[in-house]
């Protein structure tokens, strides 16, 4: 029995989706624990793609029970519809469970989060336009509908009426924009609890039973590190914890049930949206990541910024979510390149650091201090195991393990499952966290000890 936390060691995108869905495997719950439809996972299966914003991947695991935690905040009408996508495609849907506490995105807080952006002018954050950071921001100030909400007609009438008459006011006096009229917002939302409703329970029950019957749970992370509301580039973050530690604020579950945490980052380095990006690559470089990645973000189709891979963060994401190992995805796509670059301190007003500056606007100052690694030319599409990789890939894999402080337990060479070199087991591996005082794991991927 493991309990696993698998986040984001970057800035999102990193390819979660496709590891949570190799994990799911020996998963028995998949539980999402923040965020809402900002993130986007695309999993390939065979020739069929499937994108998901809200649905955990192991849905697309019959016998495994899926779960959105209380941390999310869900908009019904893209869970709807991914609902309908996944039942068209035959894919049954009756194992997922949504959680009774978690918050509602209405529409008033998508026309918010999109007018706001665009009063912040040049201070924009380059938020997906989803009404996340409004959503949020109901939550803390106490005036959010609930799941529990929208499940009860009376309550949630009276809610609504009151809510939307006030922020009709924020709508049409701060943002020059058309109110919205309560009442088909309030009917439209009765119909959309009447779909959610066979599915709405009370989830922290549900995984807490789960682990007394010594099941496996799968806690999978949207966006990353980095974007995290309290240890990300604040403001340029997103509303939630994507942490380690919100899996268990966002799911009622105690941090002594955790067994495992996963990171996964990618074997370069992508951000959405605005906020500094030491690494950034603005030219031809560049361009060719986002080529050869298809780097456009699954929600917003925007395109990604692409940049080498920054140690001084892949270092900070380890500390912070107290990583255990990690997966490393889309290393196929550095193939092509002559030499690459791996920041591995920061210059600072003149001064050499290689940690990570809780400081925004020093963050903004950092000038990366670079490594300049041979590449290997050649193609790893194919590659299935260690021994199959270019001397010169494997070097850097060694690298940034050492760097990062952390053995690698899985290689992605590409977006189908069979793309994937599992070179220590993530789950039953060593636990990184318990072994530092007797120096890092040995592993294949890791620092010596
Ligand atoms: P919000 O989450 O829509 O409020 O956006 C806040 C910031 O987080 C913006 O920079 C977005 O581009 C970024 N962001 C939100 N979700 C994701 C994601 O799933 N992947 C990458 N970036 C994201």
């Amino acid at each position: 029995m493991a309990n696993v936390i698998v986040i984001g060691a970057q800035w999102g995108d990193e390819g979660k989706g496709k590891i949570t869905d190799l994990l799911s495997r020996s998963a028995d719950v998949v539980v999402r624990y923040q965020g809402g439809v900002n993130a986007g996972h695309t999993i390939v299966v065979q020739d069929q793609t499937f994108k998901l914003h809200l649905i955990p991947s192991g849905i697309l695991y019959p016998d495994t029970e899926c779960i959105i935690g209380c941390g999310t905040v869900i908009d019904p009408q893209v869970l709807i519809k991914e609902l309908d996508q996944l039942e068209a495609l035959n894919i049954s849907t009756r194992n997922l469970l949504i959680s009774e506490t978690a918050h509602v995105t209405m529409p008033y807080h998508r026309l918010i989060d999109q007018a706001a952006e665009e009063r912040r002018g040049t201070h924009k954050i380059g938020t997906t336009g989803r009404g996340i950071g409004p959503t949020y921001a109901d939550k803390s100030e106490r005036t959010g509908i609930r799941i529990l909400d929208l499940m009860d007609a009376k309550e949630l009438r009276e809610q609504l009426q009151w809510t939307i008459n006030y922020k009709n006011v924020i709508l049409e006096k701060l943002y020059n924009l058309s109110p919205l009229d309560p009442e088909a917002v309030i009917e439209q939302y009765l119909e959309y609890a009447d779909r959610l409703r066979p599915h709405v329970v009370d989830t922290s029950l549900k995984i807490n039973d789960a682990i007394q019957q010594r099941r496996n749970i799968l806690f999978e992370g949207a966006q990353g590190t980095l974007l995290d509301l309290d240890h990300g580039t604040y403001p340029y973050v997103t509303s939630s914890n994507p942490v380690a530690g919100g899996a268990c604020v966002g799911t009622g579950v105690g941090p002594t049930m955790i067994d495992r945490v996963i990171g996964v980052a990618k074997a370069y380095t992508t951000r959405v949206g605005e906020g500094p990006f030491p690494t950034e690559l603005n030219g031809k470089i560049g361009e060719l990541l986002c080529d050869r990645g298809a780097e456009f973000g699954t929600t917003t189709g925007r395109q990604r910024r692409c940049g080498w891979f920054d140690a001084v963060i892949g270092r900070y994401a380890v500390r912070i979510n107290g990583m255990d190992c990690l997966a490393i995805t889309k290393l196929d796509v550095l193939d092509e390149l002559e030499e690459i670059k791996v920041c591995v301190a920061y210059e600072i007003d003149g001064q050499r650091s290689k940690d990570f500056p809780s400081n925004a606007r020093h963050f903004a100052r950092c000038r990366p201090i670079y490594k300049t690694l041979p590449g290997w030319q050649q193609s790893t599409a194919q590659c299935r195991s260690l021994d199959d990789l270019p001397r010169q890939a494997l070097d850097y894999l060694k690298f940034l393990a050492e760097l990062i402080e952390v053995p690698i337990a899985i290689v992605s060479l590409g977006a189908s499952r069979d793309q994937t070199i599992i070179v220590e087991d993530p789950i039953h591996g060593p636990k990184r966290a318990l072994l530092h005082t007797n120096g890092m794991p040995t592993s294949v991927l890791s620092a010596e000890a």
